[in-house]
């Protein structure tokens, strides 16, 4: 009991069911939409209510759905359902154990109940129900919708004058009460001592030998309580996910109404329907996302920053003004004014600084870069600390992995490195040095020094003609100028025929020519 809770009593969330037609290995309540499971969704929205107890049953798959639970929301209450099947069995139990906690008093007021597998159902709505529960003080108020089809679903059963006398099953209704369709949506606010008695009363003589909780609307009106529905004609919130076609169908839902809610926050969204973002992503005024992005996680993105096109980021924080264009980022920190990409793999740790840079084909992982750093084109960089305004050339490569344990490259700041150059680490440049295209620093650089470690260069004047008599190279070297030493230049033909028997005569590249 947290008395600082003003909300209901207890909300009871059902989650036991074995939500079979999912065909899978995980729990139905454990799949995912909006980067959030099904129960996690509907979690959040029973803890808004700020209920003095929340309590989840649970049954199928127990100890996996425990874990998932006990890690997102430690405070609510797990409670096993016995071998009793049937809803009102599931209420049953978790009032006991409910009453259980406190054994000095039964629990009193309002309980709602709710299922593990309605994610798109609000706070908002389950708060209107509560309020006009209470207001209008009845044993009973059940959330309804009228649905073209209602096949499956309990119908709501009316009085003449129109007040809610009871809920049918499909598998035990008459073909006319079949022809209802106003439906349960399974989301009730009851009074707790209405509910307690009702249950008691409850059987299994019914088609599916189940503990109906549906039954308890009939026994507390005959008992003299008010029962009462509130419809909402807003049909995905009291949609369930019982197969993978209906949990897409939810995805995409909810990830329409978190878009539009966005883009009515103040974010540019240019493709809707290509943009997808976990409930859990913030997003700040003025930022723009442009077609087929996906923000996932703890991704937040701050003011003026534009994100996209093709580009997915989990647990990224994206600075202000930042420009992010077709990357592929997880566990990173772009800073203000920085930018990525295009075709940009950011692996966890890279922190990128102020107005720093990671172009194209630039992997990095475990990187610190500090403000307005470039690592602008071809390489990679791990396990690596860079300072700032350091210029890293095209193609540059940290080797941080000697085969069996990762090193740390240290580059300063105002470092200025050639193409090609190759850090095989541990090693460290100091503030200011540059270093020359193609080279391999293996010793620490101190500041200021120029790295230079690629042996000199070695021409053989002639080569191609006298090795590669007749190709396009050669016509176009000779139409160059290019000779054959020792011989005349006019007749490439006569020269580099005895010259490419005698390959002593002329020399076939080294290994070091090659490298060239
Ligand atoms: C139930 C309602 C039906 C309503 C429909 C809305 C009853 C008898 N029927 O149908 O009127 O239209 O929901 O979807 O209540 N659960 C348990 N323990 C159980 C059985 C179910 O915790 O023993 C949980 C399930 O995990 C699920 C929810 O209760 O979250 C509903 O169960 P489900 O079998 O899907 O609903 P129905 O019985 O078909
Ligand atoms: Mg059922």
């Amino acid at each position: 009991m947290s008395p600082e809770n003003t909300g209901p009593a207890a909300v009871i969330v059902l989650a036991a069911g074995a939500g079979t037609r999912m065909k899978s290995r995980t729990p139905k309540i454990l799949h995912e939409i909006g980067g959030r499971s099904l129960v996690g969704h509907a979690l959040k929205t029973a803890r808004a209510l700020d209920p003095q107890q929340l309590a989840l049953v649970v049954r199928h798959e127990r100890d996996l759905v425990a874990a998932h639970i006990s890690a997102l929301d430690p405070e609510a209450l797990l409670v096993d359902q016995d071998d009793l099947p049937g809803t009102g069995r599931a209420v049953e139990v978790a009032l006991d154990a409910l009453d259980a906690l406190h054994p000095e008093r039964t629990l009193l007021g309002t309980v709602v109940v709710t299922y593990g597998d309605v994610p798109l159902l609000t706070a908002g709505l389950l708060a209107e129900l509560v309020t006009i529960h209470e207001a209008d003080n009845n044993a009973v108020t059940v959330l309804t919708a009228v649905l073209d089809d209602a096949t499956g679903y309990g119908r709501i059963l009316r009085a003449a004058d129109g007040t809610v006398t009871g809920i049918r099953e499909h598998k035990d209704a008459s073909d006319e009460e079949r022809a209802i369709r106003e439906i349960n949506s399974g989301i009730y606010a009851f009074d707790a001592a209405v509910l307690r008695e009702a249950l008691a009363h409850v059987t299994t003589d019914n088609a599916q030998g189940e503990k109906y909780l549906t039954d308890v609307l009939g026994l507390a009106r005959a008992a003299g309580g008010r029962v009462a529905a509130v419809a909402t004609t807003d049909r995905w919130q009291v949609e369930g996910a019982n197969d993978r076609v209906q949990l897409s169908a939810l995805g995409a839902e909810h990830n329409r109404r978190l878009v539009e809610a966005w883009m009515r926050a103040g974010v540019t969204v240019v493709d809707p329907s290509t943009t997808w973002i976990d409930s859990t992503v913030t997003l700040d005024e003025d930022v723009r996302i442009l077609p087929n992005t996906q923000l996932h996680g703890a991704t937040t993105v701050a003011r003026d920053a534009v994100i996209g096109p093709d580009t997915t980021l989990t647990d990224v924080a994206v600075g202000q003004g930042a420009k992010v264009v077709r990357t592929h980022g997880s566990g990173s920190t772009i800073g203000a004014g920085a930018s990525v990409g295009p075709f940009t793999y950011l692996r966890p740790g890279t922190v990128l600084g102020e107005t720093g840079k990671i172009g194209a084909f630039y992997e990095t992982k475990n990187v610190t870069i500090g403000r307005g750093s470039k690592l602008s084109h071809l390489g990679y960089a791990g396990d690596t600390e860079i300072g700032e305004d350091t210029n890293i050339g095209c193609g540059n490569i940290t080797a941080n992995y000697d085969g069996e344990k990762k090193h740390r490259t240290v580059i300063g700041s105002g470092v200025r490195t050639g193409s090609n150059t190759v850090f095989v680490a541990p090693v460290q440049v100091g503030d200011g040095a540059y270093s020359g295209a193609g080279a391999v620093i293996r010793k620490d650089v101190p500041a200021g020094a120029l790295a230079l470690s690629v042996a000199g260069q070695r021409n053989v004047e002639g080569w191609v003609l006298s090795h590669r008599p007749g190709t396009v190279s050669a016509e176009l070297a000779q139409a160059a100028g290019a000779t054959v030493p020792g011989l005349p230049a006019e007749d490439p033909a006569t020269a580099a025929a005895p010259a490419h028997k005698d390959s002593s005569s002329t020399p076939a590249p080294t290994e070091e020519g090659k490298q060239s």
